[in-house]
């Protein structure tokens, strides 16, 4: 999932973000999850009770979710209690290193409830994330069980 802004990587503050779009991350990650026979949905919005009503909808359907909130890392709320509930394990991304820029973004309100971050390594992050969430979920897996 991506949050706002995320749609206009690529034009968005190149020297931070780089000139990879959203569609050519989003391609990385599903040749990824192809690699691992995993099945992967993608959604992306600008809004906070869009990402919350996605969510509601895949809830109890899916093993993982990984995520950059955009913006939203930081006050979203609503986002953070609807990952809460999702029950099954999260992994935050973020292209840039949220821990060494402005002191605002260093607070991230939806951490509490992740397995953990990946932070400041670009659009490879996207990948390195996808593949600890999947061996996250494989060995909680019981055994026999694929
Ligand atoms: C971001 C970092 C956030 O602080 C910012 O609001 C974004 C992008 C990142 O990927 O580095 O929209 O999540």
């Amino acid at each position: 999932m991506q949050g706002p802004n995320l749609n206009i990587l690529g034009r968005r503050r190149p020297e931070v973000y780089g000139h990879t779009t959203m569609k050519q991350i989003n391609d990385m990650v599903r040749a990824r999850a192809e690699e691992l026979s995993c099945e992967l949905l993608i959604f992306q919005s600008n809004q906070e009770g869009v990402l919350v009503d996605y969510i509601h909808r895949y809830m109890g359907e899916c093993d993982g979710v990984l995520i950059n909130p955009g913006a939203l890392t930081h006050y979203g709320l609503s986002l953070r209690e609807a990952l809460e509930a999702v029950e099954a394990p999260v992994v935050e991304v973020h292209l840039s290193n949220i821990h060494a820029r402005e002191e605002w973004r260093r607070t991230s309100v939806i951490s509490p409830v992740t397995l953990g971050q990946v932070v400041g390594f670009g659009p490879r992050g996207y990948v390195a994330a996808l593949d600890l969430l999947l061996s996250y979920i494989a060995e909680q897996r019981p055994a026999g069980n694929g």
